[in-house]
């Protein structure tokens, strides 16, 4: 797939996901209901649904019949989104290119609306088209991935612990960053593309490999996060960059650009190596994993 015709396809997969987010949000005027539309309707990528579809795709199945799970994954990320950007976390007032849900709506509210979306996450996935077990499994997967020893602890490692990096030996901090890459960003990466598969009636070798192609993918995006937090152009990106601000430990902070680029690069190749045992079907996992380090927002 040409480069044009890959922008494409990504913005289609997109619109059909925010047709059916549109659907399956609350239609009342509560201000929860309001709060949720808001973040969620805001914009963003879309990217955990599209690894959902890519990934029941590759296994045969259509992303109709995983598209309750695929909004799931975007409820569940919307919600750590708005948490993020809370004073207590991030201290943001940018999101998607608006105001964060806390300066619209105020931080109890914020708070609220962030945990009506991750109930509400486990909620929609039962309405998936598997066989029941299979999605037994995928809420499992969706509760271990994001839960405190998934992203939690990721956020929980990037939050609580701020600063005094002099102190630190470069090899703890190295130790350190790649657990918070892993936990905060690469596990809801990886348990998209596992539910998209559990969903499809994955088997354990296809799992692992979509798992490694996930992480390594997946740090590779908080990489190029890091480094947009910076370098990109705040009005495309949506969000005004906060990490040098709140000390935080980042890929750019530790190494640099040039070598922060490098090792994303490194595992982007990694990624697509796991996925050789797909052959050809994979073509489109390996244009997402070059897109994950060469986006501008
Ligand atoms: C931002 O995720 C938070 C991270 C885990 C780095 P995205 O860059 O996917 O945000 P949206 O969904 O497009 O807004
Ligand atoms: C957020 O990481 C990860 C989660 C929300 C789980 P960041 O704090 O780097 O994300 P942005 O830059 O605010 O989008
Ligand atoms: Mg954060
Ligand atoms: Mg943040
Ligand atoms: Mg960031």
């Amino acid at each position: 797939m040409k480069n044009i015709d890959f922008k494409k396809y990504l913005a289609s997969k997109a619109e059909y996901v925010n047709s059916a987010l549109k659907r399956f949000l609350p239609k009342d005027n509560s201000v929860i209901s309001q709060g949720m539309r808001y973040s969620v309707l805001a914009g963003g990528k879309r990217l955990r649904p599209i690894f959902v579809f890519l990934a029941a795709e590759l296994l045969g199945v259509k992303s109709k019949n995983v598209l309750p799970a695929a909004c799931a994954v975007e409820y569940l990320h919307t919600y750590s989104l708005v948490h993020d950007d809370l004073p207590a976390m991030d201290n943001d007032d940018l999101r998607r290119g608006m105001p964060t849900s806390h300066k619209k709506f105020g931080e109890a509210a914020a708070i609220l609306c962030g945990d009506a979306l991750l109930a509400e996450a486990f909620n929609l996935i039962t309405k998936s088209n598997a066989a029941d077990k299979n999605i037994n499994e995928a809420i499992k997967i969706l509760s271990d991935y994001s839960g405190y020893q998934g992203m939690i602890a990721g956020q929980a490692e990037d939050t609580l612990e701020t600063g005094g990096w002099s102190e630190k030996s470069k090899k703890v901090l190295e130790k350190k960053l790649k657990f918070i890459q892993i936990k905060k960003t690469a596990a809801l990466i990886v348990a998209s593309l596992k539910i998209g598969a559990v969903l499809a009636g994955a088997d354990k070798k296809d799992l692992k490999a979509l798992e490694t192609y996930g992480t390594n993918i997946g740090i590779a995006f908080q990489i190029a996060d890091d480094i947009l937090d910076v370098y990109a152009d705040k009005k495309l990106l949506g969000k005004n960059g906060s990490d040098a601000d709140n000390d935080k430990l980042t890929a750019l902070s530790l190494f640099g650009k040039e070598e922060a680029e490098r090792r994303a690069d490194e595992h982007i190749r990694k990624a697509k190596k796991a996925l050789s045992i797909f052959g050809d079907k994979a073509e489109i996992f390996l244009q997402l994993a070059d897109y994950m380090s060469s986006r501008n927002y």
